[in-house]
């Protein structure tokens, strides 16, 4: 999507870290802000800073997992101004269980707030793109997670796998309405997600840059945000793993009827119309 000025985005966990960042790029290229967030005293801190800056901004305090909410925050959008960028950005971290093991309530928790968090806030917030006929733009936050399996982040695996699903599906579904969709993966970026002292993972990536890149990638249409370099090695890995075992193991004399592989091909990422 090009010409961003002027134009609003809704960022959920926009109050802090990658989504208070994405924000902050947004502002430069002169965009409206609206900032969801469970965190009203961030919201507040951040909404001050943006005025005092001359951006238009509008916060509200909600839960992603809160449906009803979510429909009340589409019809505040609504009064606000035509919307055309939508970040379902707001997430949680790990709860360091082996993937079996994680707690049944922390298991809902993560998936709850990482991947169905996703759905909830594209599922009420993609009318609006529609609404105006102009495009739009969806940015999904998933990590470095939801493309390579580690451990014991299993629970966090499992939420970002499904959020990178969910962007590659809506892409091919959204092209022909001219909404584009990026799926960012970045890996560790220095926000009070991994804050802790005793972590390594409290260094990382300047969450600046990250927001930069998301610009980048919303101007051009790519569908996958990479960030970190490192991890290269592990991504070509699994898709090596992936296509080794189709040499392996798929059945050269089962054929699927050509229609039922045609319609897969038709409809599958990377859009071929
Ligand atoms: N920091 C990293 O290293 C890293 C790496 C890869 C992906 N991510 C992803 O980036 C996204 C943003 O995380 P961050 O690193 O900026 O962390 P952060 O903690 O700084 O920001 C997350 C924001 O989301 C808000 N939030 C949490 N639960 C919410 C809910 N239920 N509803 C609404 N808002 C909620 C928090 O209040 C916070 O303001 C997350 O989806 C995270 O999984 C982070």
């Amino acid at each position: 999507m090009q010409n961003l000025s002027g134009k609003t985005a809704f960022i959920t966990g926009g109050a802090s870290g990658i989504g208070l960042a994405m924000a902050d790029a947004f502002a430069e290229r002169g965009m409206r802000l609206v900032l969801a967030d469970v965190n009203a005293a961030a919201l507040d801190k951040a909404a001050a800073r943006f005025r005092g800056r001359g951006t238009d901004v509008l916060t509200m305090t909600l839960d992603v997992t809160d449906r009803p909410a979510l429909a009340e925050a589409a019809r505040k959008v609504e009064a606000f101004g035509k919307l055309h960028v939508v970040c379902a950005n707001a997430g949680i971290p790990p709860s360091g269980a082996k993937v079996a093991e994680t707690e049944p309530e922390k298991w809902d928790r993560i998936i709850g707030i990482n991947l169905t968090g996703v759905y909830n806030t594209v599922h009420y917030m993609l009318p609006l793109l529609r609404a105006h006929g102009e495009g739009g733009h969806v940015v999904i936050t998933s990590s470095m997670a939801g493309a390579v399996a580690a451990s014991p982040i299993g629970d966090y695996v499992v939420a970002k796998y499904g959020a990178v699903g969910f962007g590659e599906v809506m892409a091919w579904e959204l092209k022909p309405e001219n909404i584009g969709v990026s799926i960012l993966l970045p890996g560790t970026v220095a926000t009070n997600l991994n804050a802790r002292e005793d972590s390594a993972l409290s260094a990382g990536m300047d969450a600046g840059a990250v927001g930069r890149r998301v610009v980048e990638a919303m101007e051009k249409d790519e569908l996958y945000i990479f960030t970190h370099a490192d991890y290269r090695p592990l991504v070509q890995a699994r898709c090596d793993a992936v296509m080794a075992a189709f040499g392996t193991s798929a059945q050269p004399d089962f054929r699927e009827p050509d229609q039922v592989v045609a319609m897969m091909c038709q409809n599958a990422y990377p859009p071929k119309r």
